[in-house]
């Protein structure tokens, strides 16, 4: 009998956490319903003043959902005693983190300690894609803020060096498939790029070539006249596809011609599948969209926090 109610009870406490912590579309219906009209009007009136604003915000949900979880430890300040994830290395185009923290003083102000960092994140990511031309979801919440942030760990992040069987690894560590990557890197589509990124693959690539021979020569040689191999220019770079500021499927388009930045982009063309769907999204932006918004939604389903943070670059 009592091993029965231990089941029963086990059964029971499973399934309430299960419910507790799935996430949402509704969730801050009761308890803070303006809450994403908030959020995307401080998307919008950033973007007024700054059009990378939705770059960086995509960019940086990607980066706090592939470490430990789409906790907002993105977000975090570096103390006394800790290096947080934003001063760790491969952060050089983490910006726009003021978006999020104007966002947060208005809920706080307005359904204090009830609205999570990484929900904010996750709903600015969306308005960045939408607000960019892109399509636009509804975004499951009810994710919670993590307490631990750590520069070291930035190292678990994909390189932009990464070949397809690298890549293919980072990502099913987390849960996605070679489908996530290839409609994932069309957030590619959006935002730019420091020389150091694809360095690699302008200046002594191998042995044999100075260049990747899988660079169209003409767009090796635009990038090496920006990105020379002493480059002296600081925030020299490259725009991450020829319609920067428009979510379209341009990045697929180019990727086929030779013209992408990264190992790691040119890397979805070595493979069958990957390549099939890249020439699948590079014909057809409806295909695309909508290979996008599941993979994202899957990408911010990863969840890994504890508490409602009250000011994002600090823990409770
Ligand atoms: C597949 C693995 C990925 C790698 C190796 C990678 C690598 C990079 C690198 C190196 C940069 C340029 C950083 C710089 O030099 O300033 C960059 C920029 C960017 N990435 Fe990725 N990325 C990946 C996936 C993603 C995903 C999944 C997203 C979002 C869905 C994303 C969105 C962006 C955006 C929007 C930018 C431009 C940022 C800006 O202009 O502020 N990336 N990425
Ligand atoms: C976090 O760091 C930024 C930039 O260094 C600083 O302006 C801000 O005041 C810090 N915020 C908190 C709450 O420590
Ligand atoms: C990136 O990290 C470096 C040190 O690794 C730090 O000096 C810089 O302030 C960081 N950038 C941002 C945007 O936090
Ligand atoms: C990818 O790189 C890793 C590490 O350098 C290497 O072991 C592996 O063989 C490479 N895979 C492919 C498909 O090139």
């Amino acid at each position: 009998m009592a091993f029965r109610a231990n089941i029963s009870l086990l059964v029971f406490t499973s399934l309430l956490f299960s419910l507790c912590s799935a996430l949402s579309p509704n969730y801050y219906d009761q308890t803070c319903p303006s809450a994403e009209m908030v959020i995307t009007n401080a998307v919008k009136k950033a973007m007024m003043n700054d059009k990378t604003v939705p770059a960086a915000l995509l960019r940086m949900h990607f980066h706090d959902c592939f470490i430990r979880g789409c906790d907002a430890s993105v977000l975090l300040n570096s103390t006394k005693n800790n290096k947080a994830e934003k001063d760790g290395p491969p952060n050089i185009s983490l910006h726009a983190f003021y978006v999020i923290d104007n966002a947060k003083k208005e809920l706080e102000a307005l359904c204090p300690g009830v609205v999570s960092c990484a929900d904010i994140l996750a709903v600015t990511a969306r308005d960045a894609v939408a607000l960019s031309g892109g399509p636009s979801w509804e975004v499951p919440k009810g994710r919670k803020d993590g307490r631990v942030s750590k520069a070291s760990e930035t190292k678990q992040l994909p390189a932009p060096t990464f070949n397809i069987s690298q890549l293919q690894q980072s990502f099913s560590q987390r849960g996605l498939s070679l489908h996530d990557l290839v409609a994932l890197s069309g957030g590619h589509t959006l935002g730019f790029s420091h020389c150091s990124s694809f360095q690699n693959r302008i200046h002594n690539f191998d042995a044999k070539h100075d260049v990747d021979p899988s660079m169209r020569p003409s767009f090796a040689a635009s990038l090496r006249n920006v990105c020379p191999v002493h480059n002296k220019v600081k925030n020299a770079g490259a725009t991450l596809d020829s319609s920067t500021a428009s979510f379209d499927n341009m990045y697929y388009k180019l990727l086929v011609q030779g013209k992408s930045l990264f190992s790691s982009d040119q890397a979805l063309l070595s493979e069958g599948k990957t390549k099939g769907l890249v020439s699948r999204f590079a014909s057809s932006k409806e295909e695309f969209e909508s290979a996008f918004v599941k993979s994202m939604i899957k990408m911010s389903s990863i969840t890994g926090g504890q508490e409602v943070r009250l000011n994002c670059r600090v823990v409770n």
